[in-house]
């Protein structure tokens, strides 16, 4: 069994941002983050998206509504953002507070500035392979860490694990894709999916996004598999300082030994869906900086 190491891979990536951004005509490209309440994990999450942007010179504007703000304040702000020049890439850090229309604050991003790529209209060029859009930054990264570590999904069988808007159904069309790299036979399995070992024992890939610690055992996995671990779970866990380890979708005691290859929570996905971001607002200053 071989690690994929995805603090390596994005290290590699980051280092070539950087020289990308140093290389840019004009101002940096600046990326607005917004994160609505203190939800722990995207208070670390937007933290570690400001540190990336900060390290590759990226200007990052970080906004902190209250969590009392309404669906209209919210999209107001979003319209703001829209029409700001000095602004090219806009994220939402989610999830939001219930009482928010998290999918009606996605699409009202404008989507040359949807560097998240969850507006329906950067979605819908995923599915027809228009590489002028915006890709979703964990499905982008995991379709990079495959690519930089040699696995070629061409005529394998992927089996996707959850149908999220974030990672599932973009991450399925990405590896059905008819390109280089791409071009797989794709399962997509979740909640209401009948003997679901028997078809994830069929995967040459298993993709896990289902959000749920440890849901995959080794009786689910075909020996050799390549296991792509997209779950970041908090799990309590009294030896630890801060109370909690992460752990990912995968039991990865049981199943780290069948695979070929594995990444590990932390340190697999996570870090490339930073740096795919990181690409995302660059891209995006790009297209602003043509059309100007
Ligand atoms: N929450 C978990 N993953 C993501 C992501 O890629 N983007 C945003 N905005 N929120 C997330």
């Amino acid at each position: 069994m071989e690690l994929i190491d995805g603090n390596a891979i994005a290290a590699a990536l980051i280092a070539e941002l950087k020289a990308t951004v140093a290389a840019l005509p004009g101002r940096a490209p600046c990326l607005a983050l917004v994160r609505v309440g203190e939800d722990p994990a995207s208070v670390s999450y937007v933290r570690k998206k400001e540190k990336t942007a900060a390290e590759i010179g990226v200007t990052s504007r970080i906004i902190l509504p209250p969590i009392t703000i309404t669906q209209h304040e919210l999209e107001t702000l979003i319209d703001e953002l829209n029409a700001d020049a000095s602004v090219d890439g806009i994220l939402v850090q989610s999830p939001l507070p219930k009482h928010l229309d998290e999918l009606a604050i996605f699409r009202r991003v404008a989507p040359s500035k949807d560097v998240d790529g969850f507006h329906t209209l950067n979605l819908g060029k995923v599915a027809q392979e228009d590489p002028t859009g915006f890709v979703a930054c964990t499905p982008a990264g995991i379709m990079e860490l495959l690519a930089r570590s040699g696995v070629d999904l061409s005529g394998q069988h992927v089996v996707v694990l959850g149908r999220s808007l974030i990672v599932g159904k973009p991450v399925a069309l990405l590896a059905l894709q008819k390109k280089a790299g791409a071009n797989a036979t794709v399962t997509i399995c979740h909640s209401g999916t009948r003997e679901l070992p028997s078809i994830t024992r069929q995967a040459d890939v298993l993709i896990a996004a289902i959000g749920r610690a440890e849901f995959v055992t080794a009786d689910m996995v075909k020996p050799g598999a390549v296991v792509i671990d997209v779950g970041i779970n908090r799990v309590a866990d009294p030896t630890k300082k801060t109370g909690y380890r992460l752990t990912g979708d995968v039991h990865f005691p049981s199943v780290s030994p069948l695979c070929s290859r594995i990444t590990p929570v932390p340190g697999g996905v996570g870090p490339m869906t930073v740096a795919m971001l990181m690409h995302n607002t660059i891209k995006a200053r790009r297209q602003t900086a043509a059309a100007t």
